[in-house]
């Protein structure tokens, strides 16, 4: 039997996620290509991607009721994204378009040993401001969580964590792709979700140890850190920078093919199950079953996996 997305009866959890839409253009290789040399892929697929529609159909197929905040641009690739976010159930009232400008685009590398590389094209991605956040306050004051990643500007990050702060919502931010933070943002996030090179490179002086960067991050004022390590599970820090303690959550064991969405599956993952009330323990070993599942399957939208394949893995592994 399907689990139920929450802890609290009657309680229907609610996820806004503030971010980007793409289209994956994804070739499939033995090795990436060196500077200056060409090779011919094996394939070429197209895929619905981004990680702001990614985290949100991953929360929509845990069962959350999902609202996105985004922009694409008056392009067929456009249409497609509004379509598949309104077929997959994810509320697109605020999901705007932008004339004039292409709407986001990755191009995508995978090779032999399910690794990827990325380059994106932000195009209407690019064009999410603040005032569409403001725009939007109402909306983000009815979430349990607000899910956002850097995709989009810096500063409509900023606004909407401030305003998520604002209203008592949880703020969740996969800082991706890496970049420094301003402190003010850090400061209003509830859980950061960074991998290895993101925890690092958010702080203007890192330590380049995980767990050191971690309790900086919770010294700036970020209450959580939830360090997503691949097939090594994740590294959970909660509390003030001197208590917490560091907490190891192992990965579930799977055949990976492709590892593009998997941060997006756990993200969404843990995005609805603190929306519902779990435990952080709890609820960052669901997430990590989403992003186990995901590494399964080629492609991103395709692979994020549905709350019965995710009860499934966690009870074969209970
Ligand atoms: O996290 C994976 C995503 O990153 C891809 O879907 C691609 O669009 C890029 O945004």
């Amino acid at each position: 039997m399907t689990s139920q997305p929450t802890t609290r009866p009657g309680h229907d959890p609610h996820v806004v996620v503030l971010g980007s839409l793409n289209t994956d253009l994804v070739m499939r290789t033995e090795r990436f290509p060196e500077p200056g040399e060409t090779i011919t892929a094996r394939s070429f697929q197209t895929f619905i991607g981004g990680k702001g529609l990614n985290q949100a159909i991953a929360a929509a197929r845990q069962g959350a009721r999902v609202s996105m905040i985004g922009r694409v641009g008056d392009d067929s690739f456009g249409d497609t994204l509004r379509a598949v976010a309104q077929r997959e159930g994810i509320r697109t009232e605020r999901l705007l378009t932008t004339p004039g400008v292409t709407s986001g685009v990755a191009n995508i590398i995978v090779d032999d040993k399910a690794e990827n590389v990325i380059l994106l094209s932000a195009g209407a991605n690019g064009r999410v401001t603040p005032e569409d956040v403001y725009a939007a306050s109402d909306l983000i004051a009815s979430a349990d969580v607000l899910l956002a990643q850097l995709e989009i500007p810096l500063e409509t990050v900023v606004a909407g964590a401030a305003l998520a702060r604002r209203h008592g919502v949880k703020m969740l931010l996969v800082p991706a792709p890496a970049k420094p933070l301003p402190n003010e943002l850090l400061a209003n996030v509830d859980v950061l979700l960074p991998n290895r090179v993101e925890i690092s490179a958010v702080l203007s002086a890192p330590s380049h140890d995980l767990e050191t960067d971690a309790r900086r991050v919770l010294g700036i004022g970020a209450r959580t850190v939830v360090v997503t390590l691949g097939s090594r599970g994740a590294l959970v820090l909660d509390g003030p920078p001197a208590q917490a303690k560091a907490l190891s959550v192992p990965a579930f064991p799977v055949k990976a093919v492709d590892t593009t969405g998997a941060g997006d599956a756990f993200a969404g993952g843990l995005a609805v199950a603190l929306a519902a009330g779990e435990p952080l323990p709890q609820a960052v070993r669901r997430a990590a079953a989403c992003g186990a599942l995901a590494c399964t399957v080629m492609g991103a939208e395709p692979s994020l996996p549905r709350r019965e394949a995710v009860d499934a893995l966690l009870a074969a592994n209970a």
